[in-house]
């Protein structure tokens, strides 16, 4: 039976029931045991984000203990605690983009939005992320807006990326 979840952090809870229905799916198919990277994929799909209540609603969910649940959540740079910007730059840090300046473009987003990667903007424009290889390393450095790619990045073209969106042409 569905467990319902009591969250304040979800003002809709349409998103919960959404999850509630995508788990109760899963355990239809069979065990849940590996099932906790596809339910937190699919629970930041719907919230955005994954924030403390609904990471401890899944934990009962799976009757896995919450501390195993922030772990997780923890440990994948792809799960965010805090609500996302509208958006999301990637800077890949695999090692054919680390080792032609990744980590100066990094630096330069940080500099220019005043974030560390896995943070959002104040005004929740923009949210800067550092992953690994994306899989296009004969781009490198490769960073990605809302998933759309920009290859041989250097840091003198990060302030344009950045106007490029803040100017609305990224919607
Ligand atoms: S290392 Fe950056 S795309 Fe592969």
């Amino acid at each position: 039976m569905t467990e319902q979840m009591n969250a304040s952090c979800c003002q809709d809870h349409g998103h919960m029931r959404e999850l509630d229905a995508y788990i109760d799916e899963l355990a239809q198919q069979g065990s849940m045991d590996g099932k906790l990277i596809a339910i937190l994929h699919r629970a930041q799909e719907i919230i955005g984000y994954l924030p403390k209540e609904v990471q401890i609603h899944i934990a009962r969910r799976l009757s896995l203990p919450p501390a195993k649940v922030f772990g997780v959540v923890s440990f994948y740079s792809y799960f965010s605690m805090v609500p996302r910007g509208k958006f999301v730059i990637d800077v890949c840090m695999g090692t054919a983009c680390f080792v032609i300046g990744a980590d100066k473009v990094l630096d330069e987003f940080k500099n220019l939005l005043g974030i560390e990667a896995g943070q959002t903007t104040p005004d929740r424009l923009f949210s800067l992320n550092a992953l690994r290889c994306v899989g296009a390393c004969g781009l490198a450095p490769v960073i990605s807006v809302n998933g759309k790619m920009y290859g041989k990045v250097t840091p003198k073209d990060v302030s344009k990326i950045i106007e490029e969106y803040k100017g609305g042409a990224g919607e």
